[in-house]
């Protein structure tokens, strides 16, 4: 079901897996140039689990399991199957609990997951975000802060700009309504509660009208779950 072809409405992948899918998923899908990397890291447990799930969904939505990842000298990281010059875009994201994955056909795509914890929402929203969403958090606090923080921080992984973006203080992600794609200056983005006390942002730069989200269940490739029959879930 997953190998099928891209098509217009299969333009991009996301998963979600928590701590107790890991054992599974490391063992059976890190390679040892991941574990290299991420012994190198500072969150190195959670740096590892996410390369393994990226390359489970690479591996659900291409069926290919030789991918060479390299990184930008800003971190941004890429892959090419063996032997190609270029290959699908990836994000990948890790808060304690929680691990996301991208896996985009064309354009660029950024990903990341938080954990809600109480903070003062407002105060960081005047250091980072545009007035408009400023307003936003001021009237809904945490719902409003987590939505815009990690719709922003996925558009400045889709670009690979970092901080610099996060921050800039313009408005980007206000208005943006959850659990759909909504349409931005050529941007998809969207925003998902994946798990409760999750926010989850998605942002995608071949943004066109219909694009439709797919979210697939890792389970089928850990042992956990004996088929992929219903792996693949609309967002
Ligand atoms: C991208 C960034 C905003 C994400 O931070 P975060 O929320 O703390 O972390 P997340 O778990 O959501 O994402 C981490 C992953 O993002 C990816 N990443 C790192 N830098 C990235 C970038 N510039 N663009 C896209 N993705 C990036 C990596 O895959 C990283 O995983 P890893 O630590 O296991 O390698 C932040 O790391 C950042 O600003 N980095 C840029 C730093 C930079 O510009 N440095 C200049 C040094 S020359």
């Amino acid at each position: 079901m997953l190998n099928q072809e891209p098509t217009r409405d299969r333009d991009f992948h996301i998963a979600c897996v928590s701590d107790t899918m890991a054992a599974g998923l490391v063992a059976r899908w890190a390679t040892e140039a991941d574990r290299t990397y991420a012994a190198g890291r500072p969150r190195s447990g959670a740096s590892l689990l996410a390369l393994a799930a990226l390359r489970a969904l690479l591996f659900a939505v291409t069926r290919r399991t030789d991918w060479i990842v390299a990184r930008s000298p800003f971190g941004k990281p890429s892959v090419t199957p063996t032997g190609a010059q270029t290959g699908p875009s990836v994000s990948l994201s890790h808060t304690a609990g929680l691990i996301a994955v991208a896996v985009a056909r064309g354009g660029e795509i950024g990903i990341d997951v938080e954990r809600h914890r109480p903070r003062d929402f407002a105060a960081l929203a005047d250091q980072a975000f545009g007035p408009v969403e400023q307003q936003e958090v001021a009237a809904a606090g945490q719902e409003a802060f987590y939505r815009i923080w990690t719709v922003r921080e996925a558009m400045a992984k889709a670009t690979g700009d970092g901080l610099a973006l996060v921050l800039n203080r313009y408005d980007l992600a206000d208005g943006v309504a959850s659990d759909r794609p909504n349409e931005r200056e050529g941007w998809t983005l969207l925003h998902l509660l994946p798990e409760p006390g999750f926010s989850l942002g998605v942002a995608w730069s071949g943004g066109r009208s219909g694009v439709v989200p797919y979210r697939v269940d890792l389970g089928f490739l850990t042992g956990d779950r004996d088929n992929e029959d219903d792996a693949l879930h609309l967002v």
